[in-house]
């Protein structure tokens, strides 16, 4: 099976996403040319670690490249002060040079932290992504977007700090619980929504066949997701204008993450897909897209295991719209006070507003949430 190359057009930190199965076993070959000593210290947690630490180092060692591993304790905890501390001071203790590699091998907690801890130790250094999620394949470890929690909310704290490479194995998929990995495809779907309509199509012909293993399929399906992301990082890096697309659902998603306490309640790829969701149907509201668009997005979501109503998310009939609304004013996309809403003008269009009356948003919550009471 081919691998699939997909360029992030950066100039100088131009750098490639390298999509196949089984490239973990030859990650050394891919690593090496970057490196400046034959040295690199793995960032992972205790999870990944147990299924995936060794044969990185076998892969490493077949390049004579030695290495250290940080194995951090799994979950979205580590993504803190206390967390960035840690792990900084760890790498510190093994003497890490600044022209050293971090290889961040993990899930989105994994590449988000150790991402930022390579932006700012030694005031900078190189790293590598090496995703094992879906969503972090096809989303986090992708355009350097790197942060921490604050109390505050989600991903608060961070920089933009693009990694040297990403390696995408999507053999790796195979060790993931079927929630972990439908929560993820609903990031493949956000590709179809936002900009390609025949994707979405695609999709729903072979986004069962896709969850249930096919290799070629999920080749595809990840390095398709990437081409997308790729460039829309390379015309909008920082999110000043086309980026912020990539946030179709989140909004929503973000606030029901909050609501939720960030737990295994919901988690964010569900957030997103209920969110997306959500947004179809705000867009309809709002006469921007046909009110079929919804429903067709809620059935190829449910259909696939995920949840794609506010009713399917775990404890809805306590939430209040009103609170929901509160937890998006607290989002990064809040601007000059006013709420960014991605929306749809169709399949595979999506456009940014931040001209919808928070009234219409906390009416339509409280109106989808007469079917969870
Ligand atoms: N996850 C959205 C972005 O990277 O911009």
């Amino acid at each position: 099976m081919s691998e699939r190359i997909v360029q992030v057009a950066l100039a100088d930190r131009a750098y490639e996403i390298r999509v196949a199965a089984g490239l973990l076993s030859r990650a050394g070959e891919h690593i090496a040319p970057l490196l400046h000593r034959r040295f690199a210290v793995i960032v992972t947690d205790e999870n990944v670690a147990a299924r995936h630490l060794d044969a990185l180092k076998r892969a490493l060692a077949l390049q004579n490249i030695g290495c250290e591993a940080v194995i951090l304790p799994p979950g979205e905890s580590q993504k803190s002060y206390a967390g960035f501390e840690r792990l900084s001071e760890a790498l510190l203790a093994l003497k890490v040079e600044r022209r050293d590699h971090l290889i961040a091998l993990g899930g989105g907690v994994i590449g988000d932290l150790a991402g930022f801890v390579a932006s700012v130790l030694r005031r900078g250094m190189d790293f590598i992504q090496i995703p094992t999620s879906l969503l972090a394949q096809v989303d986090s470890s992708v355009g350097g977007k790197t942060a921490i929690n604050s109390r505050q909310g989600k991903n608060l704290i961070g920089a933009f700090h693009q990694p040297r490479l990403v390696l995408a194995d999507v053999d790796l998929l195979n060790t993931l619980s079927p929630r972990e990995l439908r929560a993820g495809y609903a990031e493949v779907v956000k590709y179809g929504l936002i900009c390609d309509a025949p994707f979405f199509d695609w999709l729903e012909a072979n986004g069962a066949a896709l969850l249930a293993g096919d290799r070629s399929l999920r080749i595809e399906a990840v390095a398709r997701s990437c081409a997308h992301k790729a460039r829309i990082v390379a015309a909008d890096e920082r999110e000043q204008g086309e980026r912020a697309l990539l946030n179709l659902g989140h909004t929503f998603g973000h606030a029901l993450e909050a609501e939720t306490g960030y737990s295994q309640r919901l988690l964010h790829g569900e957030g997103v897909a209920v969110g997306m969701a959500l947004a179809f149907r705000l867009s309809a509201q709002l006469g921007l897209c046909d009110a079929a668009l919804a429903p067709r997005v809620e059935r190829h979501l449910a259909a696939n295991g995920m949840p794609a109503r506010l009713a399917d998310v775990d404890g809805a009939a306590g939430f209040a719209a009103g609170k929901l609304l509160d937890h998006m004013r607290q989002d990064k996309k809040v601007r000059d006070g006013r709420l960014v809403f991605i929306l749809a003008e169709a399949i595979g269009r999506a456009v940014q507003r931040d001209d919808v009356a928070p009234a219409t948003v906390e009416a339509l919550l409280a109106e989808q949430l007469t079917q969870a009471a």
